[in-house]
């Protein structure tokens, strides 16, 4: 099974020396300035078909962090003749996007040691040292199906969409078990928090995976990981290691799938390029918003999730009906605090045997679509269009979405 996964996902001399042309026409274009290739191109991590090439230009640590905008505009002067955009995350970096591959270019301060890093990125070479060092080319394998492993079920990746395992991540479980039966081995009986000390942290961490980072103890280099994903890969290891099967790696497409309850769908249409990072940290907002506000009208809610990418997204909420009970039951303070307030302000009071004061209340009825709606902020231009499903849906991630249970599990 393994050996068969490796053979799709290792890549190729040939692969390495396509990349590696363009990756030297970029450094060619970056001459004078430091910069070097990190990243799981570096390390011998990264897969065939499916990476990004991470070049870091580095600055003297005494220029700060305030000097990365101006680093920035000066690299992008070097490589005007690339195809390339501008991201402006919580580090601004520049992708370019050359025949199907896409290489990051991003500015760091140089400085001597992990512990000493000032901007988020700063500890790359450190992190591209200790991993050359101390990986053998088998077990950069092993990192390289942990990570397939890891896409293939959906909990790749530490941007806020996500909130899974980084690269670095996967390679730490690779160098701390040895392998990657072993990391499943392990995953499949964590109980959170889970604290993986290759090192002694030098500070407190509140995360449900804590791996201290080996080149600055003062990190926790999986504070990413939530605890809904930290769920997904141990299930997911617990069910592979008694039947593995090609699934994990490569998801089969989910059948068709009843519709349970009423599902609202709501596509928003970004009309702007955005930051991935800034734009699901209000998706996400807007889907924790969703659910509470419709609970708080009296709605059942059984699931709201958001898919997409770019510059589509859906969201889709899940209730069990569309039409809210017209009545419910008003919890008032205490027989003894003010209860003649409370008696002038409803109807139908009584005192219940715990002591307190009920009423019936009558509810106003919001419309679902309407409370999503209002929910739902994001702060770009964008377009939103909503649908009940009345039939069972093509989109992949609907399907999915109604079956629940993961792809992997026939
Ligand atoms: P990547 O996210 O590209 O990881 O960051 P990767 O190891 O190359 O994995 P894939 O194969 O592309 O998915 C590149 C390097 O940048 C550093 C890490 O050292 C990572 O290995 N980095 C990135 C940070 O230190 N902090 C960050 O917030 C992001
Ligand atoms: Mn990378």
């Amino acid at each position: 099974m393994e050996k068969e996964v490796l053979e799709r996902i290792k890549p190729s001399k040939d692969d390495f020396e396509k990349i590696n042309n363009t990756v030297e026409e970029v450094l060619e274009a970056l001459k004078g300035f430091e910069a070097e290739v990190h990243g799981s191109f570096r390390k011998g991590t990264w897969l065939k078909g499916d990476t990004d090439v991470d070049i870091f230009v580095f600055f003297p640590k005494e220029l700060g962090k305030e000097y990365m905008p101006n680093a920035l505009k000066l690299i992008e002067d070097r490589l005007r003749k690339f195809n390339y955009q501008i991201n402006y995350a919580e580090h601004p970096y520049i992708i370019i996007k050359n025949n199907g591959m896409e290489i990051d270019v991003v500015p760091a301060l140089r400085v001597d040691s992990g512990e000493n890093a000032v901007t988020a990125v700063d500890r790359t070479p450190f992190h591209t040292a200790l991993i050359n060092s101390s990986l053998t080319d088998e077990q950069k394998d092993q990192v390289r199906l942990l990570k397939r492993f890891m896409k293939g079920i959906g909990t790749y990746g530490a941007e806020i969409k996500v909130k899974g395992f980084s690269g670095y991540v996967c390679e730490l479980l690779i160098l701390n078990y040895g392998s990657f039966r072993e990391v499943l081995k392990a995953s499949s009986d964590w109980r959170p928090p889970v604290k993986i000390l290759i090192r002694q942290p030098t500070v407190v961490f509140d995360s449900p995976l804590i791996i201290v980072d080996p080149v600055d103890p003062r990190r926790n280099a999986a504070s990413a990981v939530s605890l809904k994903k930290l769920g997904e890969f141990s299930i997911a290891s617990k069910f592979y290691l008694e039947k593995p099967s090609i699934d994990f790696f490569f998801p089969p497409e989910v059948n068709e799938v009843d519709i349970k309850g009423e599902v609202l769908v709501s596509e928003i249409l970004l009309q702007e390029n955005v930051s991935q990072d800034v734009l699901w940290g209000q998706i996400n907002s807007s889907v924790t918003r969703i659910r509470n506000q419709l609970k708080s009208k009296g709605f059942e809610v059984i699931d709201v999730q958001a898919y997409g990418n770019d510059r589509k997204i859906i969201i889709a909420t899940q209730i069990s009906s569309r039409f809210p009970p017209q009545y419910y039951l008003n919890l008032g303070p205490p027989f003894y605090v003010n209860a003649k307030g409370f008696f002038k302000k409803n109807e139908n009071v009584w005192v219940g045997d715990d002591g307190n004061l009920y009423s019936i209340k009558k509810r106003e009825i919001t419309p679902a679509e309407d409370v999503v709606k209002l929910s739902i902020q994001v702060k770009h231009k964008y377009s939103l269009r909503e649908y009940w499903l009345s039939e069972r849906p093509k989109d992949p991630c609907l399907k999915q979405f109604l079956r629940k249970t993961p792809a992997w599990l026939k």
